[in-house]
């Protein structure tokens, strides 16, 4: 398993002179422990904030700050990039870039550099609303750099607003796809993750180990290669991805509901939840008690999502569904995919320690009606990338089907 997407990647890291420079020192020590190259250069008013020996230290590379250094780091900085990434991103730097200016290392190496450009800005949230950064961050856009939206909240001068760095994790999902191929630009995914939960009284109820980590890898990877993703999850302890939309269910009859509203929309289906087939034929409105409790749980049959999407699904919508199996998984994976008139059926064994619930790593077969294939154990984001390439060829093989009968 190669690990993570960034692992090998060069990033260019301009850091400014905010306050959230102390953030960024975080953001350098987390690429580096993915196995990216971190090469930091700040601005004079960065320096002020965290010493370019900081960065040197938690990057393993020298931090850079003079234009006028011995080497030709404006050119050679930015042609070993394979994206750039400036955050805190001052109101000043991104004044600087708009105007094309090249007289500090960081903007002379941003105009020198034909690599992805990410933008993290951070200030008081008045001079965010300027028309002047606003004007500023219009211009960057039109460059093709993308801007990481600063959150709203408390800001370091004790104002509540717009202006925080982002979180890391938002940073990085932006950053990861600027790196991603866009070959999920255009379509709109739905996705559902994790367990469902069936109340049996105030304080029971019947659920099972998923752990979301499937369908949420799945989400995040679509994301980063350009789809718009809906995520319908189950009650999971993972935090929401980042800019994409999450509908939080916590029963089958909610995740129905849910996924009956976004399938009429989505241009490919994922069911990657581990839905409960059966629900408390009656919920007690009080705790039972002990000795109240029935040998025997009356059940009633929660509806098949899955079946009801492949009965009624559009003929150029894509529909992938899951197959947890302890057992004769090509068989029950083939018996799903006709039963419920899937395209594509992702087994896995739910066994094994290292695949299936709640593991950080997976190991699938991808079953369509002519075809069976096993892949190795993957991280469970490497084993989404593989399912999306899958249903990418898919559409390509439907697209050239389509073609040829109206040739
Ligand atoms: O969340 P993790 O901890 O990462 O674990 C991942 C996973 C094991 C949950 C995931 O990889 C997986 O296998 N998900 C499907 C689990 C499941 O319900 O499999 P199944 O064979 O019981 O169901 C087959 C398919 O029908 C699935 O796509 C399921 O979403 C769907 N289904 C099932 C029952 C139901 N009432 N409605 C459905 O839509």
């Amino acid at each position: 398993m190669s690990g993570s997407p960034l692992r090998g990647k060069t990033i260019l890291f301009g850091v400014c002179g905010s306050i959230a420079a102390f953030k960024a020192a975080g953001w350098v020590s987390a690429l580096r422990q993915e196995g990216a190259q971190v090469h930091v250069v700040l601005t004079a008013a960065a320096a002020r904030f965290v010493t370019p020996l900081t960065f040197a230290a938690l990057s393993g590379n020298p931090a850079h700050e003079n234009m006028f250094a011995a080497g030709m780091e404006h050119i050679s900085l930015p042609a070993a990039a394979d994206a750039v990434l400036i955050a805190p991103a001052t109101a000043q730097t991104i004044a600087r870039l708009a105007q094309g200016f090249a007289d500090d290392l960081l903007s002379a190496s941003v105009l020198a550099c034909s690599a992805p450009v990410l933008i993290c800005p951070a200030m008081n949230a008045r001079m965010l609303a300027h028309p002047a950064t606003q004007r500023n961050l219009a211009a960057l856009r039109e460059y093709g750099y993308r801007i990481a939206e600063p959150d709203c909240g408390r800001l370091a001068c004790g104002e509540e607003g717009a202006g925080r760095l982002v979180e890391w994790d938002t940073a990085r999902e932006a950053l990861l796809g600027l790196l991603a191929k866009q070959d999920l630009a255009g379509e709109r995914v739905l996705i559902t993750a994790g367990p469902t939960q069936e109340p049996l009284d105030p304080a029971r109820f019947l659920s099972n180990r998923s752990s979301g980590k499937m369908g949420y890898a799945l989400a995040r990877t679509a994301r980063r290669r350009g789809a718009e993703v809906t995520l319908v999850s189950g009650p999971v302890a993972l935090a929401p991805p980042p800019d994409m939309n999450v509908v939080s269910v916590r029963t089958a009859l909610e995740m129905a509901e849910a996924v009956s509203r976004h399938a009429q929309t989505a241009s490919i289906v994922v069911k990657a939840a581990a839905v409960a087939d059966f629900r408390a034929a009656a919920f007690s409105a009080q705790k039972i008690k002990k000795t109240a409790i029935e040998p025997l749980l009356a059940l009633a049959a929660n509806p098949d999502i899955l079946a009801a999407l492949g009965s009624r699904r559009r003929t150029d919508q894509l529909l992938i569904g899951f197959a947890a199996e302890s057992g004769g998984h090509e068989a029950e994976g083939r018996r799903k995919l006709l039963a419920k008139n899937a395209d594509l059926i992702v087994v896995n064994d739910i066994l094994g320690s290292s695949t299936g619930f709640e593991a950080d790593t997976n190991q699938i077969t991808l079953i369509t009606r002519d075809s069976s294939e096993t892949l190795e154990l993957l991280s469970k984001e490497e084993t989404a990338d593989r399912i999306w390439d899958k249903a990418l060829s898919l559409l390509q093989e439907r697209k050239a089907a389509g073609a040829e009968t109206t040739a």
